[in-house]
């Protein structure tokens, strides 16, 4: 027997298939070229991210798993969560180092998986269900992180909010200080609790290797939004012109994540038919991953309104877990 399951489609296809196109033309046209990552996760995108997580090279899926291991249960009783609300789960593959012990303390009464991608959650969901018979109800949302939080259903008692895999880190300063506030909104009780994966500053040849890996399988996924924009917009872009690259900015402490044209690259935007030129050498910025110390995540944490901040990380402080209380 399985528990309740319920997807909430949060915007329509076509909805969606308009703001998408919109913010890609918005991207392509601007200077420098870019794209939202959120194209990465299309189709195939969700299997060569799951992919990236079991490479050699990708320390921090490996890292913070073992800090979920290590941790997860002891945060989990500490919260003693009626709710665990998960941004960005893809497929759930984490999510039972904190579900278990929710679950066998009896007092989880239900999961609400919230992704972009509505395959990873339905395929998370039904391998959920799979292990843990005893999980009754999960509510997924299928929606942006960055502008349908709200569908999120109000609270059931106490919430603890996960957001892993240094997804955080993804996101903008800017975007990042707005996006913490709107999750702050979603915890309105003193007890609830935001679990975070960060990934911290470290050696430059290491960060580089985990987004440049020797199987190529970070520039397949790289080149996906490609595939998206082509898909969404209709249009015949030569993926094969497009080089992937992946340097770290020590300045604004990122890995940028980009592609390269080989060539010149010329393609008319739907629509409008304006003409989108890209230069042989000149790149489009799909991506970047920011890294983090302890302190300015922790002063970033209170800006949004955080009071406690606990951290539990590696020996060596490649990855952290952060624990924020209202
Ligand atoms: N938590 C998992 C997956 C991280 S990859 C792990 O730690 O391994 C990032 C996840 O966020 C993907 O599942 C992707 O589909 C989702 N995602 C990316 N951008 C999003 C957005 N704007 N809104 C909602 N989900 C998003
Ligand atoms: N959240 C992941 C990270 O920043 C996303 C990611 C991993 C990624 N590898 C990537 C994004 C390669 C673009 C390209 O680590």
């Amino acid at each position: 027997m399985t528990g309740l399951f319920t997807v909430t489609v949060h915007t329509s296809a076509d909805e969606e298939r308009f703001s998408a196109v919109q913010e890609i033309v918005r991207g392509l046209t601007s200077e420098p070229k870019t794209l939202s990552p959120k194209f990465l996760y299309h189709e195939e995108g969700s299997d060569l991210f799951d992919e990236i997580t079991r490479l050699e090279e990708y320390y921090p899926t490996r890292i913070e798993r073992s800090l979920l291991e290590r941790f997860g249960a002891g945060i989990v009783h500490d919260v003693w969560p009626h709710e665990i609300v998960e941004l960005g789960p893809g497929n759930s593959a984490k999510s039972g180092t904190l579900l278990s012990p929710a679950l066998q303390a009896g007092v989880l009464k239900r999961y609400i998986p919230f992704d972009i991608s509505e395959s990873a959650v339905r395929e998370g969901a039904q391998a959920l269900f799979d292990v843990y018979p005893d999980l009754g109800e999960i509510a997924a949302v299928v929606g942006d992180f960055e502008r349908h939080l709200s569908a999120i259903p109000s609270p059931e008692g106490t919430r603890l909010v996960a957001f892993l895999g240094s997804t955080i880190g993804n996101l903008h300063p800017d975007e990042r200080s707005r996006f913490l506030k709107e999750v702050r909104r979603l915890m309105p009780r003193t007890d609830d609790a935001l679990l975070m994966g960060v990934d911290l500053v470290k050696e430059t040849s290491i960060i580089e290797a985990a987004y440049n890996d020797a199987k190529g399988v970070t520039a397949l996924f790289n080149l996906n939004s490609l595939k998206a924009v082509n898909d969404l917009l209709d249009t015949n872009i030569d993926t094969s012109l497009f080089r992937h690259c992946a340097l770290f900015d020590t300045g604004h402490s990122r890995i940028e994540m980009h592609l390269e044209a080989e060539a010149d690259v010329v393609f008319a935007l739907p629509g409008s038919g304006d003409i989108v030129r890209i230069r042989a050498g000149e790149t489009i910025w799909t991506e970047s991953s920011y890294k983090f110390t302890r302190d300015d995540f922790a002063a970033e944490l209170n800006d949004a309104g955080f009071g406690s901040v606990r951290w539990f990380t590696d020996p060596d402080e490649m990855f952290s877990l952060v624990v924020a209380r209202p």
